[in-house]
Formats: C-alpha cells, structure tokens, sequence
C-alpha cells in the first residue's frame, strides 16, 4: 500500500501529453490478435490494465513482441484454435474478461478459464455470458458464483443473434462482435444509448462487414486483416487535469496529442455547462479523432447530468462530482446506477472521499447530489482500489485548503502510471501572477 501525500494546488498552467487511450490500446491488441497478418500499435499505454491484456492474449499463443518503448507487433494470423496451458489472468480488467469472452466463445479448442483480482472478480458478468450463450457459448462457472469469475470457456460454433442491451456497454458490445465475427449469419447489438465506439471504427477499418445505420450496429461474419494502429493520448487520463484547471480560475491546461471520439467527449460538454472555457481542435480522424484541447478556468455554477449524458462521460463522473464542490449551487447526477459495478463502487467511494474533505454529498442508488460551493480541508483519503477514484481524490485534494494523505496512490499505474509526476509539473510550470 504506498501513501502519497499532496498539497493544496492553487494555480495550473502548461502543456501535457498523456499516456495513449485505455480503450483503444486494449482493442488494438486484442482485434489484431484475432485478424489475419502482423501489425504494429504504438503508442500502447503503458499502465497495468493493457499489460493484462497483454499478457493473457501471449498466455493463449499470441505473438506479441516488443517494437520500441511504446511499440509491440502483433502477430495474429487469424488463428482458428485458441488455447492455454493454465487460468488466463485479467487482473483488474473488465475488459479485458470481457472482450476475452467474446473471443474465446467460438475459438477457444479447450476449455480456458478467465480470472481476476478481488475487484474484477466481484463484477457483474452475466451481461456478457448470457447473450453469449443465446449465440451457443458454453460458459461455465469455475467458482462459486455463477455469473462472476472465474469462468470457463469452451469453443463452440455460435449463431449470430439480435441483441437488445439493457444497459449501454461498449465491452458487452464489443464481446458480441468479436463473437459474431466467427458466427454463423449476421449479429446485430442495439443499446439504450451509444456507448464508446472504438471497436466498430477498428473492425470496420480492418475490413470487417459492419455497418451502424439500422439502430445499433450490425456485423456479419467474415476475416479481419491486421492494421497498424496508432494510440491516441487516453482523455480520461486527461480529464482529472482538464478538471483542475477548469476549478482554478485563471489556471489553463494544453493537452496534445488526445482521443476525442465524440462518444468519449461527453466530460467536455459536461465542463462547458459548468462555465468552463473548451476549445478542442481535432486534426486527424485516422479512424479515431484526435487533437488539441485546452481548458481554462473560470467560475464554476452548478449542474444537472442526466441519463442522456451519462455514457459518453461515464468514467469522468468522480470528477464532476469533484467539480460540483467547487460549483455554485446544487449539481445533481443521475442515471449512473452502472458506477456502482465499475473498479469500486463509484458512488459510495466518491461519497467517502469527498465527505471527508468537507464536501456535502447525498447519493442515491442511481447517482448523487452535491451542495457547493463549500470549504474543502485536507483530510485521509483511500483510492478504494479504484484507479479513477485515486486520481479524482487527489484533484479534490489539490483544491483543498490543507495537505491531505491518499492512502492505495499505486492503483492510478492501472491507466496512468505517472500521474503524480505530471500533476506536480503542471503545479511547478504555473507562471507567477
Ligand atoms: C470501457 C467501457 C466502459 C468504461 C470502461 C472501459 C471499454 O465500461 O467504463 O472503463 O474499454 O469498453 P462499460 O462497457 O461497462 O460501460
């Protein structure tokens, strides 16, 4: 467990890369592991989560060899028989396990069983295995919970299906696809409301049968062929900085180089309703979108999120929660029921964390309601095992009056190894008034 102590940040200014997207670095792994021929991704973020998938995808015979810092090759071959020689470890990924599962239902030659730690093994999996077994999958339990992991996986030929998601998830999403790729007739997947789409541009940019114009996406079966792919700055790991400035008045924050798929870009309208100042230049679209942002602070009034809102800027949402107490007024967030079956329980760590440093916060099943402005003192923290958690924390706690402690500070290396390094930069390259 490693403390990280942090000090009240009044002021931030300058310019920042950050570590390549999450979502994509996954995909970019994982699609290029089931496509025929050898590719290259750069920019492969180097935080713990893409590792696992990493490591899982060479645990089932993939090569992947290392091309250079942020650089691997993959090669995929469009093997047929995927198999391993023992338990196959997501660590802390959902998704990872889940896009896994999607690959593995109609590949795998032997039965293969999915683990992960003590957090991913609490995870709600049913979302995924049932309308993988509509498809034909064999999933089995391997513990003691039926619709949690550890799971088995045995190949079988699967139908493709019509699925009509309760929930939008773009790893449930993701693992039908990867599925349907290998069924047997076309699989179509609707949700609620569009999650993120990197899978759809990936697939549709490696040749797959894909199209999104019949409310909700639909994909036929067929081989996919290796792309090189080049990861953009993840802006989730840009938000928690996006964030400080924008509670800072006078404070302005440049980050190059970023993702801004318009179904990640939520937060950004989010900031702007909060009466930040966002300017975003997009200058590829190579598929994914990416550009410059720059966000700088001005008087924050309070906000309403509703469900409409929610999944374009779901792992943004401990940081409004965060901005709301800097926010003149009551911000209310709900339709975000899915935070309590992320990392942590995102509702009630948040809650805890900011309760703590003076915030007044009331949550409900589905989300939460902040009263702010209000005077915020350092106080103990705990990351909650949670990566997002970790770093919305010590935003708070860099707008507090005093110095706080957060305790389980390692758990940001899961998307953003250096992220306290960064955020003491952008502290010290602030310009005096
Ligand atoms: C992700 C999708 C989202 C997100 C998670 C990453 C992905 O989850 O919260 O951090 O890479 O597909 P859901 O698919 O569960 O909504």
């Amino acid at each position: 467990m490693s403390t990280v102590r942090l000090g009240p940040i009044p002021l931030v200014r300058g310019r920042l890369r950050v570590p390549g997207d999450k979502s994509i670095g996954h995909r970019a792994l994982l699609l290029n592991a089931v496509a025929e021929g050898a590719a290259t991704v750069r920019g492969l973020p180097a935080g713990d989560d893409v590792h696992t998938t990493r490591s899982a995808l060479v645990a089932l015979g993939i090569r992947i060899e290392s091309a250079g810092e942020d650089r691997v090759r993959v090669t995929g071959g469009g093997r047929e028989a995927w198999l391993a020689a023992g338990p196959v470890d997501c660590g802390n990924s959902g998704t990872t396990a889940r896009l896994l599962m999607g690959i593995l239902a109609p590949r795998a030659s032997e039965p293969v069983t999915l683990t992960g730690d003590r957090s991913l093994s609490r995870r709600p999996m049913a979302r995924v295995v049932e309308p993988l077994r509509r498809m034909g999958a064999a999933i089995e339990a391997a513990g003691r919970e039926p619709d949690r992991l550890p799971l088995a996986i045995t190949g079988r030929p699967l139908e493709g299906a019509i699925h009509r998601l309760p929930v939008a998830s773009a790893q449930v999403k993701s693992a039908l696809l990867l599925a349907g790729l290998a069924a047997e007739g076309e699989t179509r997947v609707a949700e609620p409301m569009v999650s993120r789409d990197h899978s759809e541009r990936l697939l549709a940019a490696m040749g797959a049968r894909i199209d999104r114009a019949s409310g909700g996406v639909r994909l036929r079966p067929g081989r996919i062929s290796a792309i090189d792919v080049d990861v953009p700055g993840d802006l989730s790991s840009a938000a928690p900085f996006l964030a400080l400035a924008a509670a800072r008045e006078g404070s302005e924050i440049v980050i190059e180089d970023v993702g801004l798929n318009p179904t990640r870009t939520g937060f950004l309208d989010l900031l702007r309703a909060f009466g930040a100042e966002v300017e975003a230049w997009v200058e590829a679209n190579d598929p994914e979108p990416r550009g410059t942002l720059r966000v700088a602070g001005r008087g924050l009034k309070a906000i309403e999120v509703g469900p409409a809102a929610v999944p374009g800027a779901i792992d943004e949402l401990p940081l409004v929660a965060v901005l709301a107490t800097r926010a003149e007024g009551e911000t209310r967030i709900s339709g975000a029921a899915e935070l309590r079956v992320k990392e942590s329980d995102r509702i009630a760590a948040i809650a805890a964390g900011l309760g703590r440093l003076g915030a007044e916060i009331e949550t409900a099943p589905d989300g939460f309601t902040i009263h702010g402005p209000t005077r915020l003192d350092g106080a103990e923290l705990e990351a909650a095992g949670d990566h997002r958690i970790g770093m919305a924390l010590a935003v708070a706690a860099a707008l507090a009056e005093s110095p706080s402690a957060l305790e389980g500070a390692q758990w940001v290396a899961v998307s953003y190894p250096s992220f306290f390094e960064d955020l003491a930069s952008l502290a010290e390259a602030r310009t005096p008034a």
